[in-house]
């Protein structure tokens, strides 16, 4: 498949664009600084933290998971059997280890924080898959 460009110019703190890549649902979310701070507060809570699974981008492999912290890519698609989780930019599961913004599959449970990494005890195995991409410009992000 041809590789997709993504404006990203008008996206918001807690915002976020799907676009479609090879049949797939990709989602980009721009993330704010509360977000990001959040995220390195439950590592203790995920399956794979760092992200050391073996399909990671090597870009993705940090903190963030992502090239720019503030923007996150992902493909929307649960590592489980494949459902389309819900975005759940801020209200999401004050019951589910604290966090309070992340990705809820609704099929099985599955749980994932704003960087796509599982919690862990869901039956979701593996952290939400980043895609290939590269920025061309600050607000455009080609994908593929
Ligand atoms: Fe998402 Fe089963 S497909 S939890």
């Amino acid at each position: 498949g041809a590789p997709v460009e993504v404006d990203i110019s008008k996206l918001e703190d807690g915002q976020m664009v799907r676009v479609e890549w090879r049949g797939k649902p990709v989602w980009v979310v721009r993330r704010s600084k509360a977000v990001l701070q959040e995220l390195s507060t439950h590592d203790g809570e995920l399956r794979d933290p760092s992200s050391e699974e073996p399909q990671q981008p090597s870009y993705a492999q940090n903190e963030f998971r992502s090239v720019k912290p503030e923007i996150f890519l992902a493909l929307g698609i649960c590592t489980h059997l494949g459902c389309s989780p819900t975005y759940l930019p801020d209200s999401f599961n004050e019951q589910v280890n604290g966090v309070s913004s992340g990705f809820f599959c609704p099929c099985h449970g599955s749980t994932f924080d704003m960087a796509g990494r599982v919690f862990a005890g869901v039956p979701a195995p593996l952290n939400l898959v980043i895609p290939p991409y590269q920025f061309l410009d600050d607000n455009t992000i080609i994908v593929g």
